[in-house]
């Protein structure tokens, strides 16, 4: 049954292709005001070319993106405009790029704010002031004529989430945000970005490959495995029993750290034609024939749990 009131992002049937691989396909999910969904997975399953995408820096083959229900691809097919980028931000992983480091925080702030008009020019300082005092850089005034150099990692990408949310967001796609920052100022940031899912309704995909990061702040988890979706569902079950044997390897590799690589061997991306089989077939200890033939579906298996497995259709619901 189609749902009355679409969630604030859609996201349906994406796909993106690159030399005749294809890096995203099949990939649907929602996220909702208010909600936070983590994007997990190991390096290279697409994490953030779907980021890209959904923020329309890389233009999708195929798939919609709608947001309150309208596919945005269609109503901006020559790119995004400047409101579609608005409700749309990006928080990169790498805070020390992602600050221009010959100008000062005020310059970072002012920019948006002005190029997307969200304040008078007179009000400029004072928007500035209250976004830094929002991500917790306080006393605020003590940061705006701060260079990015003069800040520590977890400072500049408060800097960051700031400048973000100049421009009022809906969405924000946080891309691995506290991974190169120190273990002690990580909880700090990610509470930030809680905070405003909480207190803003922003909506917010998280892009991480720690899985106690997407416990600890995402209602719901999408594992993503070469491109493709493998299970999804709501957060404390999903990571309490997990369904794929990716997720299963993901978890049972957890207490020897953050997994980026759980069994062995490589996954083989599909080839854009298609086919192939299940690319997590050569590291699956429940591969059977089938699995070489086809890709299996991801499929309703419980309630508000999608798995994406032929040995897991059985207890379709
Ligand atoms: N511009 C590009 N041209 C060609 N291939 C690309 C391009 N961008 C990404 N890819 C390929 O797409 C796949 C997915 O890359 P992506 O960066 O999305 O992965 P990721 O999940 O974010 O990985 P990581 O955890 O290392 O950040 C990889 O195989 C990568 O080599
Ligand atoms: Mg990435």
């Amino acid at each position: 049954m189609p749902d009355p009131t679409p969630a604030l992002l859609q996201v349906r049937g994406l796909r993106k292709d690159y030399g005749g691989r294809r890096v995203v396909d099949d990939v649907s999910l929602d996220v909702a005001a208010g909600q936070a969904v983590a994007l997990v997975g190991e390096s290279g399953s697409g994490k953030s070319t779907i980021a890209k995408l959904l923020s329309r820096l890389v233009e999708p083959d195929a798939g919609e993106i709608s947001l309150d229900g309208v596919n945005m691809l269609e109503r901006e097919p020559r790119g995004p405009s400047l409101s579609y980028r608005a409700q749309l931000q990006m928080i990169f992983q790498d805070p020390f790029a992602s600050l221009n480091p010959i100008h000062p925080v005020r310059h970072h702030l002012a920019r948006p704010l002005l190029r997307h008009a969200r304040v008078p020019k007179a009000q400029v300082e004072a928007r500035a002031l209250e976004l830094l005092t929002l991500v917790g850089l306080q006393p605020a005034a003590d940061f705006l004529d701060a260079y990015p150099t003069e800040l520590s990692g977890g400072q500049r990408q408060r800097v960051a989430i700031a400048r973000a949310l100049a421009v009022e967001p809906r969405v924000l796609m946080a891309d691995e945000p506290t991974s190169m920052l120190d273990a002690s100022v990580r909880m700090g940031v990610l509470g930030v970005l809680q905070g405003l899912v909480k207190d803003k309704q922003i909506a917010l995909l998280l892009i991480t490959h720690d899985l106690a990061t997407a416990r600890l702040l995402c209602d719901r988890v999408v594992v993503l495995f070469a491109g493709r979706i493998v299970e999804d569902g709501p957060a404390e079950v999903l990571l309490q029993s997990p369904s794929h044997p990716y997720t299963q390897a993901l978890l049972a590799a957890l207490p020897r750290g953050v997994p980026r690589q759980v069994t062995e061997g490589h996954p083989r991306l599909p080839s854009a034609a298609g086919g192939g089989g299940c690319p997590f077939r050569s590291r699956c200890p429940e591969a059977t024939g089938q699995c070489k033939d086809a890709v299996p579906a991801l499929t309703t298996f419980a309630e508000d749990r999608r798995v994406r497995c032929f040995n897991r259709e059985t207890t379709n619901v």
